[in-house]
């Protein structure tokens, strides 16, 4: 594994020039912050060695190299997801490259499902911590060492200085945000009506199906994290089942608004 990491990060340090001290992933929907990159490399996943293709509609697909807010950055525009059928090594093999292109603060985002009744439809929800509901963690197996500990601490996942910072730029720009945990689950089904519910009592506020392997992934190298989800449904529906394509269609809609927080984020350190 360390060595197709290597040959990976090598690979895209020679055709990029590229030390990002940034990387970012987009999730379902959210690719919009893209516009606003200056891009210099667009590269597909399919032309990166030991990278898989992504299969889902509507996550395209490329590594971007480029500037935002005035910083180099590298971004993931669409992610690979366990229900794909990748282990949970290789959905975040590509966090690990970013560790070793330079990477040491990362901004993850997701579509994902509201179970805190407070929440509407198009909110931007702070992550303030997460549970990791998948069957396995990324880091089972051998730990590498060269990496980090084979038993990382997790108190303070979250960056809180970086949640700080973007509750404040939130406030100023009149954003309206909500702060809450995230559980991440196998997928592809979305939950049942009892499953929501469950959630909710274990303490979650919003729902998905990724973001935790690569945060985990991410704290073990070490890696500041900041993550935001795109409420793009509810837990109780009022207007009939969630479908695929309303995910998608509220997760853009809502996307300017996290590319502004991530922006002036980004500005700021
Ligand atoms: N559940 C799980 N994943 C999701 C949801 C949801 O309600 N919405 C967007 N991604």
């Amino acid at each position: 594994m360390m060595q197709q990491l290597k040959e990976t990060a090598d690979f895209l340090k020679n055709k990029t020039g590229y030390a990002p001290e940034i990387g970012i992933v987009l999730g379902s929907g959210l690719g919009g912050l893209v516009d606003e990159i200056d891009v210099d490399h667009r590269i597909p996943y399919k032309d990166v060695p030991n990278f898989m293709s992504s299969t889902v509609e509507g996550h395209s697909g490329n590594l971007i190299f480029g500037s935002l807010g005035g910083k180099k950055i590298m971004a993931m525009q669409g992610r690979f997801h366990y229900y794909e059928g990748y282990d949970l090594h290789k959905v975040t093999f590509p966090i690990r490259v970013m560790h070793l292109m330079g990477v040491r603060t990362l901004f993850v985002s997701n579509a994902a499902g509201g179970l805190n009744k407070a929440f509407e439809v198009g909110d931007l929800m702070i992550i303030r911590d997460h549970i990791n509901n998948f069957p396995e963690n990324p880091l089972r197996g051998p730990n590498l060492d060269e990496l980090g500990p084979r038993f990382p601490e997790m108190s303070e996942t979250y960056c809180p200085e970086l949640i700080g910072k973007a509750k404040k730029i939130a406030a100023d720009n009149k954003i309206k945000f909500q702060t809450g945990v995230y559980i991440g689950s196998p997928g592809p089904t979305l939950e049942t009506p009892a499953e929501y519910k469950m959630f909710r009592i274990l303490g979650a506020d919003s729902t998905g199906m990724s973001t935790v392997p690569e945060v985990i992934v991410a704290r073990h190298a070490g890696m500041k994290c900041f993550g935001i989800s795109v409420i793009t449904n509810l837990a109780e529906p009022v207007d009939g089942p969630t479908s695929h394509e309303e995910v998608q269609k509220q997760g853009a809609a809502a996307s300017s608004k996290m590319t502004l927080v991530f922006k002036e984020l980004i500005r700021q350190m």
